[in-house]
């Protein structure tokens, strides 16, 4: 290893009093100006392929969490494996999640709150208070489409297990004096099974649960920013914002600071 690596530096040092390299055209930019294929043609092949055979599911991931590959409709077919070993089998997505609460309530604690106003922290549910791992599992963890009204089914089932870590957070924000405020893209009309399911889960105190009207097409960051809106004109601080999607925390007023837990199974707007 360590003749390995000196050789490398030789190599190296060699190469620096070469002067500048030569420079050739990165395979990309070639991939990229192809004329076999008109662009949008070459472009939408590409998505394709890259939905059933990404070449590095943690790459994959890492583009997931960080909002640059968005709008994927399942996980790449061949990220099953990664992301069952992420979610369940290696627990990381658990210890993810701890890192990210943890955060967030080092934040909150860290406040010297006013009591001039009502603090409120935002949580999102699906993913981040509940967790949804049981159902995707059953769809390749993902990677299988699956009927909207399936999913709903299971909701209304009643028995979304807690995302512990989420729950160790909520619990402890309610200690320093923060309300917590529910704030879901699940329909009104699913109210009644998802408060009895929150109460079950551990979550037996609220501020407000809002939950969309129903029907509502309205993309989540809109419903979501317009009701956190109201929540300030009403009068109240929005401490913090946890959820697991990027829309949670888009267009107006995501509150002062926002955490976001991970995902790897979806992808909203
Ligand atoms: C707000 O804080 C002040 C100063 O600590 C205290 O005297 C007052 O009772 C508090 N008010 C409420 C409503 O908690
Ligand atoms: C939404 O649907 C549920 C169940 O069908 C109903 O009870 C509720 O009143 C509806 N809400 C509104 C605002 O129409």
């Amino acid at each position: 290893m360590k003749i390995l690596s000196l050789s490398l530096l030789f190599l190296l040092a060699a190469s620096v009093s070469q002067g500048r390299p030569s420079i050739t055209e990165p395979k990309l930019i070639e991939l990229l100006t192809s004329t076999n294929l008109v662009e949008t043609e070459a472009d939408l092949l590409e998505k394709q392929q890259l939905s059933i055979n990404y070449p590095d599911c943690r790459s994959w991931h890492y583009g997931v969490e960080t909002s640059n590959i968005i709008n994927f409709q399942t996980v790449p077919a061949n990220c099953k494996d990664y992301v069952e070993d992420y979610l369940v089998t290696s627990q990381q997505y658990r210890h993810d999640s701890k890192t990210v609460c943890k955060e967030a309530y080092f934040y909150a604690k860290g406040l010297a709150l006013k009591n001039d106003t009502v603090n409120v922290w935002i949580f999102d549910l699906d993913e981040t208070l509940l967790s949804n791992i049981p159902f995707y599992a059953y769809f390749g963890y993902g990677t299988e489409k699956h009927d909207p009204e399936t999913f709903k089914k299971w909701l209304e089932f009643g028995k979304v297990p807690e995302l512990p870590e989420t729950l160790h957070l909520y619990k402890n924000l309610i200690e320093i004096g923060i309300e917590p405020v529910l704030l879901t893209e699940r329909y009104e009309e699913l109210a009644e099974v998802t408060l009895k399911n929150l109460k079950a889960a551990g979550y037996t105190y609220w501020k407000h649960v809002l939950f969309k009207p129903n029907g509502s097409n309205t993309k989540i960051a809109n419903f979501k920013s317009k009701e956190r809106a109201k929540l300030v004109k009403s009068g109240y601080t929005i401490i913090g914002n946890i959820g697991d999607q990027w829309a949670d925390f888009a267009k107006g007023r995501p509150g002062r600071r926002t955490f976001k837990l991970p995902n790897p199974l979806y992808y909203k707007t």
